[in-house]
């Protein structure tokens, strides 16, 4: 490794845990952050859009592109989690307003001309419903070279979070989480079955607090806000969903993963949403997926702990 840094882009909903996701990625010497896109999920497209270019500019980042994608998934209706996330979306926290700008482009645009125009292939870390990358494959099959792999944070093995069968990212778009299952590129799926083991305790966010300074400040918020759900559901603290899946980027293998074959459930019922695992070859079709099984959690605690020392 000659500490040349990855090239990635994130595609978002913040979204509290989105929100230190795009911190962590930002503060890493091991990645290099293309580009941001962002798509409705957890709130309408309008409030994730001025969520991620109000935490940019408070955090110094306003050199960071930001490309807007779409503002429903592709054949349902937008259910957001303002349960979970908050009316605004960030809720806990009152960023001030900013001059920054999206691009004047759709994200799905934004992320052809950043692939198309990279010297290397780019790592692409969903954190949201897959609606954006989904229309980025469907109509720009031509790029997937250019695509280095899918980290996605979303889906599981076991149960679901937004019903027991389906995860948040999943259920909301799963057309288009198919639509990526199914492009052959390298995928790693973060999904709960990992990131209900890096549940952030009351105790974490007081040390986040006590690293002094307005992101970690901010950051300490948003997890305040977010434990009021997540302790209700797992008791001793939330789980930081989507900033695993950029840890997994920048230190390959804090998360374990084994191969398996992965789909989605796009029709039943009561399994909607549902990321299909088949872990022993029962379908008899190669893997497709490199699906997160495990987390060194202190270990990741450790390097969002260590990106927030980076800012102000
Ligand atoms: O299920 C967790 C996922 O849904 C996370 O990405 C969270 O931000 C929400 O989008
Ligand atoms: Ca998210």
């Amino acid at each position: 490794m000659n500490g040349a840094r990855r090239p990635v882009i994130l595609d978002c909903d913040p979204g509290l845990d989105d929100a230190v996701a795009i911190l962590l990625a930002c503060a890493s010497p091991a990645l290099e952050v293309r580009g941001i896109t962002v798509v409705a999920g957890n709130q309408t497209l309008p409030k994730v859009l001025d969520n991620c270019l109000r935490l940019l500019s408070y955090a110094g980042l306003g050199q960071v592109p930001v490309a807007a994608g779409c503002a429903a998934p592709l054949l349902r209706p937008l259910r957001v989690a303002a349960e979970v996330h908050g009316e605004s979306g960030l809720g806990g926290a009152q960023l001030p307003p900013t001059d920054l700008q999206p691009q004047p482009r759709h994200a799905v645009d934004f992320i052809a001309e950043l692939l198309r125009t990279s010297v290397e292939p780019v790592t692409l870390i969903p954190t949201a419903p897959m609606t954006n990358i989904a229309l980025l494959l469907q109509l720009h099959p031509e790029l997937k070279p250019h695509i280095r792999e899918i980290v996605f944070m979303g889906g599981a093995a076991g149960a679901g979070n937004v019903t027991p069968s389906a995860e948040f990212n999943a259920y909301t778009d799963p057309e288009a989480l198919r639509i990526v299952l199914r492009s052959g590129l390298p995928i790693t799926m973060v999904g709960l079955d990992v990131t209900h083991r890096a549940l952030v305790t009351r105790a974490q966010r007081e040390r986040i607090r006590g690293l002094g300074g307005r992101i970690a400040a901010l950051v300490a918020d948003l997890l305040d806000f977010y434990d009021v759900h997540g302790r209700a559901r797992h008791g001793e603290g939330a789980p930081l969903h989507d900033p695993v899946a950029v840890a997994q980027v920048i230190q390959p293998g804090i998360v374990a993963t084994r191969p398996a074959v992965v789909d989605v459930e796009c029709h039943g019922e009561l399994t909607v949403g549902r990321t299909v695992v088949d872990f022993h070859g029962v379908t008899g079709l190669a893997a497709n997926v490199q699906v997160g099984v495990d987390v060194q959690a202190e270990q990741f605690i450790e390097l969002v702990v260590e990106a927030l020392r980076q800012y102000p």
